[in-house]
């Protein structure tokens, strides 16, 4: 399904809607878009939908933050990452293990983290301000 997004707020919004649909038990979800096309302003939403207090900020320095929730979130930004060897070196074997909500920015870099059972959220700048979001494997009430 494709959304049209007018703000960083409407993204964040439509990051909530998905945190509220998402299925039980251990998700992945697979961001793609350039810079600045609005992944962390929809892991936002994502973790406001996931009752995270704890504030998203960019994790490009630290590849992956662990937010708590009414369910944990793993807000992993894969930008620096060149090749799988450095995926299982950050762990991520383990963190899917752990039955929360893995989030991945920069998908496009770490295509053997996924086995097609993932959500995959593509962002695309359209013109200033607006974003076409198209959301995969998870339907949005
Ligand atoms: N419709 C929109 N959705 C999301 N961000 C938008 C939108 N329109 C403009 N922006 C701006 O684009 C930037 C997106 O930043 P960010 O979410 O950090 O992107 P990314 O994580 O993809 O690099 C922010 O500065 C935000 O204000
Ligand atoms: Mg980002």
């Amino acid at each position: 399904m494709t959304y049209i997004t007018h703000s960083q707020q409407e993204t964040e919004q439509l990051g909530e809607r998905v945190a509220r649909a998402l299925p039980a038990g251990g998700v992945v979800l697979a961001l793609y878009g350039e810079l600045g096309a609005g992944k962390t302003a929809f892991v936002r939403g994502l973790a406001r939908g996931l009752g995270v207090t704890d504030a998203v900020t960019s994790p490009t320095f630290t590849i992956v933050n662990e937010l708590a929730g009414e369910r944990e979130l793993f807000h992993f930004d894969m930008y620096r990452l060149n090749s799988s060897d450095e995926l299982f070196d950050i762990g991520w074997e383990d963190y899917l293990a752990r039955g929360g909500v893995c989030a991945v920015e920069w998908s496009e870099n770490v295509p053997e983290a996924f086995d097609g059972t993932e959500i995959r959220v593509r962002l695309e700048k359209t013109g200033s301000g607006a974003r076409e979001i198209t959301v995969e494997g998870v339907e949005i009430c």
